[in-house]
């Protein structure tokens, strides 16, 4: 018998009452799935920084965990800027001396103008795949070298399910949501040997509250048809599978991108 089969995983270093006392850095966090990321992590027991480009907004999440007891911290970031990533990092440090999980889930989604490819100008697509793509690596290599040096820590990169559609028009989007995929498969073989999981989300539609152009009026409903389940997906159904992923239950699972879309799509 192969004997990588009797042996026993090694403790984690982060492990600790699961996932209390961790410290989380979840990016977009000032409105829709981030939002709720970033309360689900605190009901957890995290600590949670709330990173986000619009400041107000991720004070504003703060400010509501804190009022609730929980341990939260705003900090403004561009993910696109590898500056301002880097500080991000360095803040976190500062105030809570580790990370324990990393959340990418900034993206440019909700204010994306639906058109078909060749109506995509060139600095459209750069400025989408600058945010979604580049951001998620610059998070990763500025966390990831932390957590590598730790040995321990958790990324979660938020995908999309359009990924596995190739849904029309919305190219530079989906695009840059695959990338993500690659990325993550990618980073999970280099930070395996660290104790480092990393994995990515596919949601499907998600009902954030925010209005946006992937879902007209009335195409709620057609989404809902084509699921499985139907029920319209809400952000605590994606927060939970983020929760678990952090978790020492899910310390070996890496490099998976898991479908969370209600039954739309089966790999
Ligand atoms: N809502 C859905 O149906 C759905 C489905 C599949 C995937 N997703 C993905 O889930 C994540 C969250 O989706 P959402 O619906 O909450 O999106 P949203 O557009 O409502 O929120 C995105 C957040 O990211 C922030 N952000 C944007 N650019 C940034 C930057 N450069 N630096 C830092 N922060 C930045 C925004 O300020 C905002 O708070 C995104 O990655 C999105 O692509 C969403």
């Amino acid at each position: 018998m192969d004997s990588m089969e009797h042996s026993a995983l090694p403790p984690r270093t982060t492990s600790g009452p699961d996932p209390a006392g961790k410290v989380c850095v979840i990016t977009g966090a000032a409105q829709g799935i981030g939002r709720t990321f970033a309360r689900a992590f605190a009901e957890s027991g995290s600590r949670v920084v709330v990173a986000d480009r619009d400041t107000d907004g991720a004070e504003s999440t703060a400010a509501e965990l804190r009022k609730e007891g929980h341990d939260a911290t705003a900090v403004t970031v561009d993910v696109a800027d590898e500056q301002s990533v880097e500080a991000l990092l360095r803040l976190t440090l500062e105030t809570y001396g580790r990370v324990d999980t990393l959340v990418n889930n900034a993206a440019i989604f909700s204010t994306i103008v639906m058109k078909p490819f060749d109506e995509i100008s060139a600095a459209e697509w750069r400025q989408v795949i600058d945010v979604n793509l580049t951001g998620v690596f610059l998070c990763c290599r500025a966390v990831g070298g932390h957590m590598r040096a730790r040995r321990g820590g958790s990324i979660i990169n938020v995908s999309s399910a359009a990924v596995l559609q190739g849904r029309p028009n919305y190219m530079h989007y989906v695009a840059s949501k695959a990338g993500v995929v690659g990325l993550t498969r990618s980073l999970a073989r280099e930070l395996g040997a660290a104790d480092v999981t990393v994995n990515a989300l596919m949601p499907g539609s998600v009902d954030t509250g925010i209005p946006r152009d992937s879902v007209k009026p009335g195409q709620a409903e057609q989404i809902i048809a084509g699921q499985a389940l139907h029920r319209r997906l809400q952000s605590a159904d994606i927060a939970g599978t983020a929760v678990f992923l952090a978790s020492d239950a899910a310390r070996t699972i890496t490099g998976q991108s898991i479908v969370i879309d209600g039954g739309m799509n089966f790999l």
